[in-house]
């Protein structure tokens, strides 16, 4: 096991009825900037649930947060909070909102041009508390300390990183995921699935408490993903896939471990060069990547087919049904696994995505940081 340190100071309100709790959570005399997306919570009652518990609070909201935020749209907040002075960040809403508001918590206070806060080219010194109401259980952005910003002026898709913009509190409640569509319940899912291979799935690292946290999270996202899909009214199943979907990009699952991450690199600039949503990009690249890295991985691989898809024989024969087995998953929650399934000339989309990787210095991916633009245009190649 690798030395490692780890830190997460976000609260966790778990549970049907917990946004009540945003009542104490947040200081009386905060001023609140509540952001949120395209609407959805004003049809699912989470809006008037959040008004409601804010009642005795100062509050404003901004709304029209689109999924992969855009900086554009970003900027407008941050020019509406100066404005009105608001001091504190509630964000409701997926990953896309509350990334959002982790970007607008640290450029409201930021001197300078807030476009370099992306990237992490610029040293934050401070950033506006931040909270969270929790709508779509993905990207464990509730709880992490990082954003992705996408800036279509320029073709970017970008991340950055800072304890500054933990958020202090998530609300949890699967009751508000009801009403999420088929598309979301699946891109969850394999977001969720996909965060904990980049963790687990590279080469042993003896850090057994990880791998069984990750192993476990794989079963589990197995299990609930198809349940929640035949049964959306199984609170249950609800349950387990925020909380499985929150682990899995927690912190923990990746400690000490040598870290892949290369799926999501390409799976950026796939997004951002032809709109996929950010799953999508996910299900057609793991397999793809893993079938492409098969020796580098088949240590890692045979031990996630053995124990969480239960399969036997030698390392190289299960090592090649995992990947099977874990095409098949994504493709039974609705995810196709192949660029032409969206219509797309495998050739422009790897010299896209490999351009891309090159412009943004993403040139050694990889757990060996070794893995080149050349090899992401071979491994995308190979998934059409
Ligand atoms: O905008 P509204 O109207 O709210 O609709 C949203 C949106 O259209 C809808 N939705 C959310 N909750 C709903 C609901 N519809 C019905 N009922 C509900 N309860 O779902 C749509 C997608 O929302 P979005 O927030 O974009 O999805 P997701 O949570 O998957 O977030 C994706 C973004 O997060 C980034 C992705 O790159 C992408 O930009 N990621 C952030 C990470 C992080 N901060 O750690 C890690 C991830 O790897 C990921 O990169
Ligand atoms: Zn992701």
């Amino acid at each position: 096991m690798q030395n490692f340190s780890f830190h997460n100071p976000c609260q966790i309100e778990f549970g049907a009825g917990q946004i009540s709790k945003l009542s104490t959570l947040i200081a009386a005399d905060a001023r609140i900037l509540l952001l949120y997306g395209g609407g959805s919570i004003k049809h699912n009652g989470v809006y008037d649930a959040v008004a409601a518990a804010l009642s005795q609070h100062h509050w404003q909201a901004f709304s029209g947060i689109e999924p992969n935020p855009e900086y554009e749209t970003l900027m407008r907040a941050v020019r509406f909070a100066r404005e009105q002075q608001l001091d504190f960040v509630l964000a409701v809403g997926g990953g896309s909102v509350i990334d959002g508001a982790k970007f607008v918590a640290a450029a409201i206070p930021h001197e300078g041009d807030c476009w370099q806060i992306i990237g992490n080219r610029v040293a934050l010194k401070t950033a506006l508390p931040i909270g969270v109401v929790l709508t779509l259980p993905a990207t464990g952005s509730e709880s992490n300390f990082a954003a992705v910003i996408s800036r279509r002026e320029t073709n970017d898709k970008l991340s950055f990183k800072n304890p500054l913009v933990f958020p202090q509190f998530a609300i949890l409640d699967p009751k508000t995921t009801m009403t999420l569509p088929a598309r979301q319940i699946g891109n969850g899912v394999v977001d969720a699935f996909v965060h904990t291979t980049e963790q687990y799935l590279s080469y042993p690292a003896d850090a057994r408490v990880q791998d069984r946290l990750a192993e476990g999270i794989l079963q589990t996202l197995i299990e609930v993903g198809p349940q929640t899909l035949a049964e959306p009214n199984d609170y249950p199943a609800r349950a387990n896939l925020m909380w499985a979907a929150n682990q899995a990009l927690f912190g923990m699952v990746g400690l000490g471990q040598p870290q892949d991450w290369a799926t999501h690199a390409m799976g950026h600039e796939l997004t951002m060069l032809h709109g996929l949503d950010h799953a999508q990009t996910l299900a057609i690249i793991l397999p793809a990547l893993w079938r492409y890295r098969f020796a580098a991985k088949q240590a890692k691989l045979a031990q996630y087919g053995r124990r969480v898809w239960q399969l036997s024989g030698s390392d190289k024969v299960i090592a090649q049904a995992a990947i099977e087995k874990t095409e098949d998953f994504f493709q039974r929650m609705g995810l196709p696994t192949r660029l032409s399934a969206y219509q797309l000339d495998a050739h422009l989309v790897a010299d896209g995505v490999a351009a891309q990787l090159t412009r943004h210095g993403r040139v050694k991916l990889g757990e060996h940081l070794d893995l080149t633009p050349d090899d992401c245009r071979a491994i995308l190649l190979t998934a059409d």
